[in-house]
C-alpha cells in the first residue's frame, strides 16, 4: 500500500474484512452482482495522514442513486445554518464568489440566498445536484477536481472562499483538488471545511466512521502537513459535534494571515494523544477488537432473551458495523429509516431489509440499535414515547 500524498510505502495495519459499498443499499434483484472489497486502513508516518488501503472507484459511489440528503437531519440543517453565519461574521465583508465542494441538496448554500454573494456548488451525484438546481442553487454536475475545475477559465483565481463539509475525505486525488484550489482562489482566498476528526474516532472507537467514502481521517497534525507540500498553510482549527466530532479547518497560502493559537494547541494534544503517529493505530485497533466482542456479546444475552431488536437509520456507517461484526437478519429484524430512496432496499452486504418510521411506529421492539447516534439528541427527543418502553443501544456509548 501507498500513501495517496506522498507516495511513500505502508503497510495496513487493519483489516475490517470483505466489505460492500457503504450507502449500497440493494433491491434483492442485485444480491448477487454485489460488490465487496476488502476494507484496510493504513498510516503514514511522514504526514501523519490515516487512510484506507483500496478503495472503490468514485463513480462507483457517487452517482445518479447517491441516497445521502444533507437535509435528512434538522440538526444538519441547523448546524449550516449556523457555519454560514460564522463565515458571514468572520470573512463577510469582502465576501463576493464562494465554491462549496460536495453541496449535495444545497442545505448549506441555501443559507447564501439573500446576501449577494455568487454561490455555486460542485457536486458529482446527479440526484441530489438535481434538488439543489431546483433550489434555485447554481450546480455544476461534477467532480471537483484541476481537470474539471481549470474548464472555468472565467474563475481563474476570483474565488474568495472555498468551503466544504464532510466532503474532502471523499477526495482520494487530494493533489488534484488542492492545484483546483490554486487555480480559483484569489491570492488571500481561504479554503473552509469540516470533516470528522480522528482524535473522536480515536476517543469513541468509533470505527463505523472508516467505510469507502471516508478515504481518509483528518486530523490537525495531517492537515497541517498535508498542505505545507502544496505551499498552503493550515491558520485555524475549531473542534465541531457534528459527525460523532468533527474538525473545522482554514486554511490559506502561506504568509498571508496570521495563523491562530488553536492550531498549535491541538497539536500539542495530538502529540500527547498519540493521534499524530503510529501508537495510536495500534491502540484503536486493540480498541476495535474489543469493542466488537461486547457488542457481539451484548446482542447474544438479549437475543437469548428472545427481544426483538431493530436498527434505527440506515446510515452508511452501520454497513461497516453490521459487515465487521457479521451481525445479519438473525440479531436483526430490519431497519428503519427516513429516506425514500432507502426504503423498500436491503442493507449492504448483510441484507437487512430498509423499513418506514411508519413500521417502525407499527411494529415496535424491544430494543433499538442506534445506527446514527451522532443524531442522538434529535432522535432522541422524538422517539420519547420508545424511550418509555424500549431501550436503545449502541457500538459506542450513548
Ligand atoms: P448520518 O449519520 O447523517 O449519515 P451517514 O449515512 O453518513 O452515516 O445518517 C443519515 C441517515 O440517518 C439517513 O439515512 C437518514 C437517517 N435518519 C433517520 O432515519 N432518522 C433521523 O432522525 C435522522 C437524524 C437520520
Amino acid at each position: 500500500m501507498r500513501c495517496k500524498i506522498t507516495n511513500e510505502k505502508i503497510n495496513p495495519f487493519m483489516s475490517f474484512g470483505r466489505m460492500p459499498i457503504a450507502n449500497g443499499f440493494i433491491n434483492e434483484k442485485n444480491f448477487k452482482k454485489e460488490f465487496f472489497f476488502n476494507l484496510e486502513v493504513g498510516f503514514s508516518k511522514k504526514i501523519s495522514l490515516f487512510q484506507l488501503n483500496n478503495h472503490p472507484k468514485p463513480k462507483q459511489m457517487f452517482n445518479q442513486n447517491y441516497p445521502f440528503f444533507s437535509g435528512s437531519s434538522k440538526g444538519m440543517i441547523k448546524h449550516f445554518k449556523n457555519f454560514s453565519k460564522w463565515i458571514k461574521k468572520k470573512y463577510g465583508k469582502n465576501l463576493k464568489n464562494l465554491i462549496d465542494i460536495g453541496s449535495n441538496d444545497g442545505t448549506f448554500l441555501n443559507n447564501f440566498k439573500n446576501n449577494k454573494i455568487n454561490v455555486i456548488g460542485f457536486e458529482p451525484s446527479k440526484n441530489v445536484a438535481q434538488v439543489s438546481k431546483k433550489r434555485g442553487i447554481k450546480t455544476i454536475n461534477k467532480f471537483f477536481n484541476y481537470q474539471n475545475v481549470k474548464k472555468f477559465k472565467s474563475l481563474k483565481k476570483k474565488i474568495d472562499i472555498i468551503s466544504a463539509a464532510n466532503a474532502i475525505c471523499h477526495i482520494p486525488n487530494l493533489k488534484s483538488l488542492i492545484k483546483g484550489l490554486d487555480y480559483l482562489l484569489k491570492d488571500d482566498g481561504l479554503f473552509i471545511f469540516e470533516e470528522p476528526y480522528l482524535g473522536s474516532m480515536y476517543e469513541k472507537t468509533s470505527y463505523d466512521q472508516i467505510y469507502d467514502e471516508h478515504i481518509f481521517m483528518f486530523s490537525v497534525s495531517s492537515i497541517k502537513k498535508i498542505f505545507n507540500l502544496f505551499g498552503f498553510e493550515l491558520i485555524n482549527a475549531i473542534p465541531q459535534k457534528t459527525h460523532g466530532g468533527s474538525m473545522r479547518y482554514v486554511v490559506s497560502r502561506i504568509n498571508k494571515r496570521k495563523i491562530n493559537q488553536n492550531v498549535k494547541k491541538i497539536i500539542r494534544f495530538e502529540k500527547k494523544k498519540n493521534v499524530d503517529n503510529f501508537e495510536g493505530c495500534i491502540k484503536f485497533k486493540k480498541n476495535c477488537e474489543k469493542s466488537k466482542e461486547k457488542l457481539l456479546m451484548k446482542i447474544k444475552k438479549l437475543k437469548n432473551k428472545n427481544k426483538k431488536i431493530v436498527g434505527y437509520a440506515a446510515t452508511s456507517k452501520s454497513t461497516t458495523i453490521l459487515n465487521y461484526c457479521n451481525i445479519g437478519k438473525d440479531s436483526i429484524d430490519y431497519i428503519c429509516d427516513t429516506t425514500k430512496e432507502k426504503i423498500g432496499k436491503y442493507s449492504p452486504g448483510k441484507h437487512i431489509p430498509i423499513k418506514s418510521m411508519n413500521h417502525f411506529y407499527n411494529n415496535p421492539p424491544d430494543v433499538a440499535f442506534l445506527f446514527a447516534w451522532n443524531h442522538k439528541k434529535e432522535i432522541f427527543k422524538k422517539e420519547k414515547k420508545f424511550s418509555q418502553k424500549g431501550d436503545w443501544i449502541a457500538h459506542v456509548k450513548l
